[in-house]
């Protein structure tokens, strides 16, 4: 036997909130710390390591030697067993001194594991779980080693598991005794078999020395820490379907100890269970998913469109062909479309891999009931209390009454729900019937400067430390040229002349100066959007053009609005229309102004919620979530670095595709491109997403705002020097890049460990080939040849998982929330569009107020748009933080440990410079009079809507 005694520390990680069983006959009265924040208890993941010990539960008394016979076990485990006193095998040698050990495995069950009705009927499912008595749990040893003599696989020790302790509201207890013979060898893994009709969540097994030859004396002093300790703990956190679901397979899931190997080093007697266990996550490719499966497959966006419901809502295929390129989603293989074979039929809820569910925790915040209870029963009923859902609000005073008295909702008893799973976003202001109101908390940039959304200067900073800091670029060229077909669209050179940038620019400089100086910026949306404009237009109730708007970098490190470019294409009936807007003196001219930067913000939106949002982060990384799972065993050091990091996002993206992103969800109603919102993330995918540019630093310096400097800090020197995003940005950046080298370096001393890998290149390989299979041939794919190649890539899957998402989403409602500052649509075109529409104009002329109101959102896109936001900037309870203590499988590698010990000390590190950086004046772009600081890179955060936090992973 070569079993570790684990640390104090992990026995009570492994053995969260329950009473464990002291050892020893004579044991005393042991005491763990445990602790009991809700969150912690009831997440999945959590863990004690960073949490405070904020109670103790006394362990429960050794009192009954349970005896419980290994069923095939003692005598197969026997009978296989050679001599103790042959020594023949190093094995046996080896562990000759545990010879004839007896051992008790602890399987954690948590009860909360009823299922998707726990939560709502707790009782029933603990009901449930204490049914499980008897033979219901299976487990099995697996030897780490081959048997000396026949060179095979030693049979495994059996034995059913009986429940022994449910004295904890979490989780329910099962022990199963062993005999272990001399000469097993070391414990590999555990397989599992659920023999009850219900799934079951696995929290740990953790064996225990179960040996008489503990001294009576140590029991009695009490001081049994050493003993309370597992031999081993295996980390489980899984659902384990019953048996009788698995009518293809034998019902066994295989758990391995903590410990990583590459699949070379894969001990001898794990090795079939490694590779089977990857063969039944790829699944056969056939059939329609279960939701009890745990099968990671491919499958392309065809499930976006409904034309069984409505010929109205068939959508292109996104993903598999040369016009539609996208990364791939997971196959839930439903059958498909009967009147659009290409379609897949859209029923039920949306398939993921059945550990890839929400905690019960994070399905109280966000869950399908929330999303739902917001989407289809709020909305609905703000739409009936409206009316008319194409009506723009009245007045601005309307509008800021969204934050004081709210939308007022029409009595109904299954609303009255969504007080307790939205809490923030909704309450009861009188008890009155008919007084339920949606009511808006004030977005954090409102409490800042409520006037804010009609500075020039604020929508300039807020394209360097907004929510979406990924669009600006430097000019490189002036004139600004088209790439598009000028025999399609128009004229291809910009109508912004020299003339007009040097009056903005006070004459200061030249054009041509300003461009040598790097100091011109643009947000292009002019190539993007300009051959979707009339399609986009050929719809009801909104518009579309395309824009570029140009920006001037003061000597202060601001950046000064000069102008805005709104171009129509030329079309068949009409010749191209464009005109340059500046901010002016002029009346008529100002309002022109305020709206078109209405345009451009509506655009920025689209450029924001649809490519910087959906597509880089939440679409981008569900392929390296589905590679993983195929190619790399869950003991592969690789698989077990990453996992943390796609914690949720399958789930989410599923929810995105049922309520979200589909034909006529969310996105389509209320953003301007409608029903080629997502279209248009495809287009984007085909001309802009490169994997090399996803890393933080070569996407800096593709949009000019860094260059390559080694004598610079990060090794770059920024544009704009005061570039809050980028600056905090690249702070995180590093340290995840220190942490990953150091873990990669861990595990690959040199190249050839890398190439010989065979479950890192599959994984790399499907990953470039099948999940992102339509860019396999594009530029920017690094070959996994180095230690330091592996550590690049994998920074840039954490880096965008993480932090990427967390600086364009997590701000979502403190610049969005109001919505003039973001619009997410603009539905009118500009009154001086020609040919000029007579009644618009003179209608603008008389109102420009009201004009601009009906360009913004509807009260109904508005509001529903609001309520989203609301819930996506939203941290859970049981959120897991970056470089948070959370999750650590390798927790037992010293090298390691002290390698993430030292990312968390970074980040916490960084914290306080981002803190400090808020508060220097100098730095005018995050710190000033009603500027809401930049916070969105600070890595931890409380639960809510904080405007800050690094979550993990890509989870809302
Ligand atoms: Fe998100």
């Amino acid at each position: 036997m070569h079993l570790q005694l684990k640390p104090f520390r992990n026995a009570a990680r492994s053995r969260c909130s329950r009473a464990a069983p002291a050892r020893g006959p004579a044991a005393g009265l042991l005491f763990f710390p445990v602790a009991v924040a809700a969150a912690s208890s009831s997440s999945p993941s959590s863990s004690l390591s960073s949490r405070p010990s904020s109670s103790l539960v006394q362990l429960r008394r050794w009192s009954r030697r349970k005896t419980i016979g290994c069923v095939a076990s003692s005598s197969s485990a026997r009978s296989e067993t050679p001599s103790s006193s042959s020594g023949a095998s190093a094995a046996a040698a080896s562990t000759s001194a545990m010879a004839e050990a007896r051992v008790t495995a602890v399987a954690t069950i948590k009860v909360t594991a009823g299922g998707f009705l726990n939560s709502l009927r707790p009782s029933r499912a603990i009901d449930d779980i204490k049914d499980l008595i008897g033979r219901s749990l299976y487990l099995e040893l697996v030897s780490s080693h081959l048997d000396a003599k026949t060179g095979r696989e030693k049979p495994t020790l059996r034995s059913y598991a009986h429940k022994v302790a449910d004295n904890d509201a979490d989780v329910v207890t099962y022990e199963a005794d062993f005999d272990l013979p001399p000469g097993f060898g070391e414990v590999g893994a555990v397989l599992v078999t659920n023999e009850h009709h219900t799934e079951m969540f696995l929290e740990d097994v953790s064996l225990y020395t179960n040996s008489d030859s503990g001294s009576d004396s140590d029991s009695d002093s009490g001081s049994d820490d050493a003993r309370a300790a597992p031999l081993l703990a295996i980390r489980c956190r899984s659902w384990v379907e019953p048996k009788s679901s698995d009518a293809a397979g034998d019902g066994k899931r295989v758990f391995f100890a903590n410990k990583p190997y590459l699949p070379g080093q894969t001990p001898p007697g794990l090795r079939s269970y490694r590779s089977k266990d990857l063969e039944e996550k790829r699944g056969d490719g056939r059939g329609e998913r279960k939701p009890s499966d745990r099968i990671y497959d491919y499958a392309t966006y065809n499930d976006l469109g409904d034309p069984d419901s409505d010929a109205a809502k068939a959508r292109p295929v996104l993903g598999g062909s040369a016009q539609f390129p996208y990364p791939r989603r997971c196959r839930t293989g439903r059958p498909m479309s009967a009147k659009d074979p290409s379609t897949e039929t859209r029923s039920g809820d949306n398939y993921v891999p059945r550990d890839e569910a929400f905690s019960e925790v994070k399905n109280l915040q966000f869950s399908v009931t929330t999303l739902r209870s917001v989407l289809h029963a709020a909305v609905p009923a703000v739409q009936s209390t409206l009316i008319d859902p194409n009506l723009a609000f009245p007045s601005f005073f309307v509008i800021d009454k969204l934050f004081e008295d709210g939308v007022e909702l029409p009595k109904a008893d299954q609303l009255g729900f969504l007080r307790s799973v939205v809490p923030r976003l909704l309450q009861l202001l009188r008890d009155g019937p008919g007084d339920q109101v949606l009511l808006f908390d004030r977005p954090a940039n409102v409490q800042k400067d409520k006037f804010a959304w009609l500075r020039d200067e604020e929508f300039a900073r807020e394209t360097l430390a907004g929510m979406n800091p990924y669009a600006i670029e430097l000019v490189r060229e002036f004139p600004l040229k088209s790439k598009l077909d000028p025999a399609v669209y128009g004229q291809a050179e910009s109508a912004i002349t020299a003339e007009v940038l040097e009056r903005q620019m006070g004459r200061v400089m030249t054009v041509a100066e300003a461009v040598s100086q790097k100091r011109l910026f643009m947000l292009d949306y002019h190539d993007l959007f300009l051959p979707y404009v009339h399609r986009i237009r050929a719809q009801a109730h909104t518009t579309m053009y395309g824009s570029r708007t140009i920006f001037f970098l003061c000597n202060d490190g601001t950046l000064r609005l000069l102008a805005i470019e709104l171009t129509r294409p030329a079309s068949p009936t009409q010749p191209q229309w464009r005109r340059v807007f500046t901010s002016s003196t002029d009346t008529t001219e100002s309002w022109l102004w305020r709206m078109a930067k209405s345009h451009v913000r509506a655009h920025d939106s689209g450029h924001h919620e649809l490519i910087s949002h959906w597509l880089r982060t939440h679409c981008a990384v569900e392929p390296y979530i589905i590679a993983a799972n195929r190619q790399l065993s869950e003991m592969h050091p690789v698989y077990q670095l990453l996992h943390p990091h796609f914690r949720y996002t399958m789930r989410i993206n599923a929810l995105a595709r049922s309520a979200l992103i589909n034909a006529g969800g969310i996105i389509e109603l209320s953003f301007s491109p409608q029903r080629y919102a997502i279209e248009l993330s495809s287009v984007a995918y085909d001309k802009l997403w490169r994997f090399d540019t996803e890393a933080l630093p070569a996407d800096l310096v593709r949009r000019g705002m860094a260059v390559e400097d080694p004598a610079a800090e990060h090794g770059l020197r920024l544009t704009i020097p005061d570039y809050p995003f980028a600056n905090d940005g690249l702070l995180v950046w590093d340290a995840i890049k220190g942490w990953v080298t150091a873990y990669v370096a861990r595990f690959y001393p040199d190249a050839s460990t890398l190439a010989g890998d065979a479950e890192l290149q599959a994984f790399w390989t499907d990953v470039r080939t099948v999940g992102h299979g339509d860019k396999k041939d594009a530029p920017g794919w690094p070959a996994l040849d180095s230690p330091d190649s592996l550590a690049h890539a994998l920074t840039t899957i954490i880096w965008v998982a993480s932090a990427h998402h967390a600086a364009v989403n997590f701000g979502q409602y403190d610049f969005a929330g109001y919505f003039p500052n973001r619009p997410s649509i603009a539905r009118t075109n500009m009154p001086v569009e020609e040919p000029v529409d007579a009644t618009a104009l003179a209608a603008f002329l008389d109102n420009p107020d009201q004009a601009l109101r009906e360009c913004f959102p509807s009260q109904v896109q508005a509001t529903l748009v609001m309520a989203v936001l609301d819930l996506l900037s939203t941290h859970s309870p049981d959120e897991e933080y970056l470089g948070g203590m959370e999750t650590a499988p390798w927790n037992d590698d010293a090298t390691v440990q002290d390698a993430y010990g030292k990312f968390n000390a970074r980040l916490k590190e960084i914290e306080g410079i981002m803190d400090e950086r808020n508060k220097d004046r100098r730095l005018k772009n995050r710190c000033g009079a009603g500027i809401l600081p930049y916070q969105l890179m600070k890595p931890f955060s409380q639960p809510g809507v904080t405007g800050m936090g690094i979550p993990n992973s890509t989870s809302i």
